[in-house]
């Protein structure tokens, strides 16, 4: 099938590589000409697992900044664009909307063609992109009824986008259109019954997933992605709560975690206790919700509860080191990990930089270290006063403590007799618990876990 995907971030460029993988015939769309310049070198605009080796696979695709080029040939269009948070908490559907006008405004009356959001929008977004495109398309006097509609919510991880696209526990079609079902369904068919060859490059999940498939309506699909994408910050917060209580009563909560996770009906995921969420899905959804529930006069106070909790860690781990250190200022505290995940080079929306900016505001000197990080870092928050180091020992020189803000198991194999020859005192505050486990390495430091 021909395809076209508005929209070269995360969602876009994964999912448009991986079906020119499978054998479609894809043309990726961005208004950034930069991205597009990269992408048609062949390398990749984010780092991702795979995708370098993906893209300079011998398929059919192609990268172009003018929409109406493409647009007419396409059986079938995803909008994978941003939708940033706004101040109020609102989802920004500006990139959305552009999308959508752009289509309307270069698709030729008659075009039959499905088209599909991908990119996360509020309930009844998915229903006002379809008016706009009717109306534009109908404006210059053409036949709708050649065009389908569907919502179909990404569910990718950053760090493992591939493995996820390729192998992905479930497809969501939201449409009241069946027309607009079965294209999704025989676009994605060698995903969803997992007749690919799988790439060398792309680790498969073992064991190799049955991929489900549900059919909705628009609303239902909306809401699957805030309220999957929710639930599991919830159970993050709840491991959060749990683990800040047993830090009074006692209690290992890497045990407490594993017991919990151990009944099929909780499962072992996310409940991994430490400095909390951050990233471009859980804060945005998060508030996206409490916005949309606030417009109906509608209290959620789990989802709210969820985001106090995951604000209160940043603030437990500064009162944890004023408890050891007193005074903060002139402190050098050395932080490892920027990105709000490992195996990602993304710092934005990371709880590590949260921490950092609260202890430059309490006049404290932060000295980072990333594996991945620091070039974006360096740019995004060059203003914020922070210091950057290419290895964690250059970090540690002198530093007052180390705290270990991202789980890079890089950190794991660290040479911590070197670290802590080089600091000035011993306190190490591993905010991920990645270390708990290792007394040789802790026996050493004043170690303070989450
Ligand atoms: C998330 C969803 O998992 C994905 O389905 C959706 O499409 C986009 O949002 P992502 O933002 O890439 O993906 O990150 P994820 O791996 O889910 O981690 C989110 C945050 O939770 C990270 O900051 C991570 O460090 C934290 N986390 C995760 C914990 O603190 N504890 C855990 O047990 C798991």
């Amino acid at each position: 099938m021909k395809v076209v995907t508005i929209g070269t971030g995360y969602v876009g460029i994964n999912t448009a590589a991986a079906l020119a993988y499978v054998g479609h015939s894809v043309v990726g769309v961005d208004i950034d000409r930069k991205k597009v310049e990269m992408l048609r070198q062949g390398k990749a605009p984010i780092s991702e697992a795979g995708l370098d080796e993906l893209l300079s696979q011998k398929m059919d695709l192609r990268f172009t900044s003018d929409l109406s080029e493409c647009v007419n040939d396409a059986d079938v269009i995803f909008i994978a664009v941003g939708t940033p948070s706004l101040p109020n908490g609102h989802a920004n559907l500006d990139y959305v909307m552009s999308a959508a006008r752009d289509i309307a405004g270069s698709m030729m009356p008659g075009h039959d063609v499905t088209i599909v959001v991908k990119s996360t929008v509020p309930v009844g977004v998915n229903a006002m992109i379809e008016r706009m495109i009717r109306a534009g398309i109908a404006e210059r006097g053409g036949n709708t009824d050649y065009l389908h509609f569907s919502s179909n919510p990404e569910f990718l991880r950053e760090g493992c986008a591939l493995m996820d696209t390729f192998y992905p526990d479930r497809f969501v079609f939201g449409t009241k259109d069946d027309k607009a079902y079965d294209m999704l369904y025989r676009l994605f068919a060698p995903f969803i019954d997992q007749t690919f060859e799988p790439p060398s490059f792309v680790d498969m999940p073992n064991p190799r997933p049955k991929t489900q498939c549900i059919h909705t309506d628009q609303i239902s699909a909306e809401m699957i992605k805030y309220a999957s994408n929710v639930f599991l910050a919830l159970k993050i917060s709840y491991a959060n709560e749990i683990a800040g209580l047993c830090e009074k009563l006692g209690g290992n909560m890497a045990d407490i975690s594993r017991g919990m996770g151990m009944d099929k009906r909780i499962a072992p995921y996310f409940l991994q206790a430490g400095l909390g969420w951050g990233g471009s899905c859980f804060p945005k959804d998060s508030l996206a919700l409490l916005s949309m529930a606030r417009d109906y006069d509608y209290d959620m106070p789990i989802v709210q509860a969820a985001w106090d909790v995951n604000e209160r860690q940043k603030d437990r781990l500064i009162q944890k080191l004023l408890a050891h250190l007193h005074v903060l200022a002139g402190r050098r505290i050395a932080v490892f990990g920027m990105t709000f995940k490992p195996n990602t080079d993304d710092v934005r929306n990371s709880p590590a930089v949260d921490i950092a900016k609260e202890l430059v505001r309490r006049q404290a000197n932060v000295v980072f270290h990333d594996p991945k990080g620091l070039d974006a870092g360096r740019i995004i928050y060059k203003d914020e006063g922070f210091l950057f180091c290419d290895t964690p020992a250059e970090a540690a020189s002198g530093a007052d403590a180390v705290v270990i803000a991202t789980d890079w198991a890089c950190y794991r194999d660290l040479d911590w007799n070197e670290i802590r020859r080089v600091m000035q005192t011993p306190c190490l505050l591993d905010a991920r618990n990645m270390l708990r486990n290792m007394p040789d390495i802790i026996s050493h430091f004043d170690y303070i876990g989450m």
